[in-house]
């Protein structure tokens, strides 16, 4: 069995077999979107279900937190367009900016701070001062600038002012006189062709109402997680809620990336599962901690086990400027082997955001905890005022289904179906298939009729299939390219001793179980 998985069949099984098809596929496309078929639809949901369920419903599988507790979450489902100031006071009109770089022999484009990274050798820059760029901050940015300002002889070392394509710029250019006419573009056949740095702005804009006009921009949202701290107060007064507990978010979000690329990985489109729990700041690392470590066995729970996926802790200067703690899963798909790629960051996030936008709205964020302070002598606690520290687990879904489905893909010749998608269970879009042998004696009456009872008893999480038409290896190997784990069939034998094959889709080995057996076996097998 071939263990290189080949991101061109991933991508063509996707579409032969309805898991995910370009958007505006007719009309040849657009870039950065992505619409599931049937099966991936199915599959993304059971992705969401799931999350819901392990984080919302029964959070963390009933486990107890640091606190001792159940741990304890809600859901809520906010829109998509929010009042502009949001996006000021969560600091992402303004912050949210990727100065790219055109080359105009190859129309590629990079952002600048990856370039500067590729060409720290070649101007003698410190590889660890410029990986800061990669995955810095406003604040680390702006600091490491000055130095790289003040390296390159710029005229305004002492008083950058900020993350702003004119700073960029101008460190870009300040890199040695004709240094943009002597870099050779990662693509490209001969030096000079880069372009100078040019600002872009990640999030949407729209306008809202009739006029358009400038006073009524608005933007589609970049993160679920703002949604969150908006209704942080509303949820607090309308629920019994106490601190600790959780918030969690799904929906839409919106970045204008300026190089999709890699399939769903980085869309424009996309869709995110984050939770942001609240909890006292003396608590607050104990959770991080909690959240970081469960997180990583939930990835692993559906599916994910194995070298494939890693926990990493960001390093300090990684940090942004409010973050104790920032760690992130990441998977190896196949076009970042022998590297990984985010599926989900856990973030420290500290009171930051209830900070912000307590100043922006002037709403009170705070919250008093009648169960902390000093004892009073009537045997109550005085209370304690405080902003929440915020830890943040922040998932995609559109990742983590391309996760679920590179680590699934398997390749063996020596089968009647040499690809087939070895999804977990719990995530499988189809959960079984009931088959006739052939389509005549009495066999798709009884193949029906268990249909019907194993509907009724799984149909909720996922689809079951029964199919009539066509050879049984045929239909077997449809079933293992959809990655149906199991696959009943009612033969002669069924007619006289009321016992059907069972076919495992990873190792094809049949065996015999009674009719009326089936809903038990599956139970056992689907946990349900
Ligand atoms: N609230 C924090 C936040 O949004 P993020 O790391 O920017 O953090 C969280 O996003 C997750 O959302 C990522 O780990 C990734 O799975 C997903 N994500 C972010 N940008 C994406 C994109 N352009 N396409 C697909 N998924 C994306």
């Amino acid at each position: 069995m071939s263990n290189v998985k080949s991101m061109d069949a991933i991508m063509a099984l996707c579409k032969r077999r309805g898991f995910v098809f370009q958007a505006s596929d007719i009309y040849g496309g657009i870039n950065g979107f992505w619409d599931y078929g049937p099966l991936g639809a199915q599959l993304k949901k059971n992705l969401r279900d799931a999350w819901w369920q392990d984080m919302i419903m029964n959070p963390c599988w009933g486990r107890r937190g640091p606190d001792g507790e159940k741990v304890r979450c809600v859901p809520v489902e906010t829109c998509i367009i929010q009042h502009p100031k949001v996006w000021q006071a969560s600091g992402h009109v303004g912050g949210f900016n990727d100065p790219m770089v055109d080359c105009k022999e190859t129309k590629q484009r990079y952002r600048a701070d990856h370039l500067l990274l590729a060409f720290a050798d070649e101007l003698g820059l410190e590889k660890s001062m410029m990986g800061a760029f990669f995955h810095g901050d406003d604040e680390t940015l702006k600091k490491h600038l000055k130095r790289l300002a003040k390296m390159c002889k710029s005229v305004n070392a002492d008083e950058p002012s900020g993350y702003s394509t004119a700073e960029f710029t101008q460190a870009f250019k300040n890199m040695g006189a004709s240094m943009l006419e002597r870099i050779v573009g990662p693509h490209a056949s001969k030096p000079g062709t880069l372009t100078e740095p040019r600002q872009f702005n990640l999030m949407f804009s729209t306008f809202v109402g009739a006029l358009a006009t400038e006073d009524d921009k608005a933007y589609l949202r970049p993160e679920t997680a703002q949604g969150v701290f908006l209704q942080f107060k509303n949820v607090v007064d309308s629920t019994r809620v106490k601190v600790p507990f959780g918030i969690g978010n799904t929906g839409r979000s919106f970045r204008n990336e300026v190089t999709p690329r890699n399939f769903t990985f980085r869309s424009r489109e996309f869709e995110q599962a984050e939770l942001e729990f609240f909890c006292h700041p003396s608590e607050s690392f104990e959770w991080y901690k909690f959240w970081r470590d469960f997180r990583m066995e939930w990835w692993k729970q559906i599916g994910l086990a194995g070298e494939n996926l890693i926990l990493r802790e960001h390093e300090k200067d990684e940090l942004s400027f409010y973050s104790q703690g920032t760690s992130d899963v990441e998977y190896r798909f196949p076009f970042t082997a022998p590297g990984f790629g985010e599926l989900e960051g856990i973030a420290h996030r500290g009171d930051y955001d209830l900070t912000q936008h307590a100043k922006h709205s002037g709403a009170k964020l705070d919250y008093f905890d009648q169960d902390r302070g000093e004892l009073l002598p009537n045997g109550s606690k005085r209370g304690e005022r405080y902003v929440p520290h915020c830890i943040e687990p922040a998932a995609g879904l559109d990742r983590g289904a391309l996760a679920l489905i590179c680590e699934a893909y398997t390749k063996d010749e020596s089968r009647p179906s040499p690809e087939f998608m070895k999804f977990h269970p719990r995530v499988a879009p189809i959960k079984a298939a009931i088959f006739p042998l052939v389509n005549k004696e009495g066999m798709p009456e009884v193949a029906d009729r268990i249909f019907d009872q194993v509907f009724a008893k799984f149909g909720r999480t996922g689809i079951i299939e029964t199919d009539a038409k066509q050879s049984i290896g045929k239909r077997y190997a449809r079933m293992d390219e959809a990655g149906c784990p199991f696959c009943f069939t009612v033969d002669g034998e069924t007619m006289t001793n009321q016992t059907v094959t069972v076919r495992d889709r990873d190792t094809g080995a049949q065996s015999r179980i009674a009719a009326d057996k089936v809903c038990e076996f599956l139970g056992e097998k689907l946990g349900g």
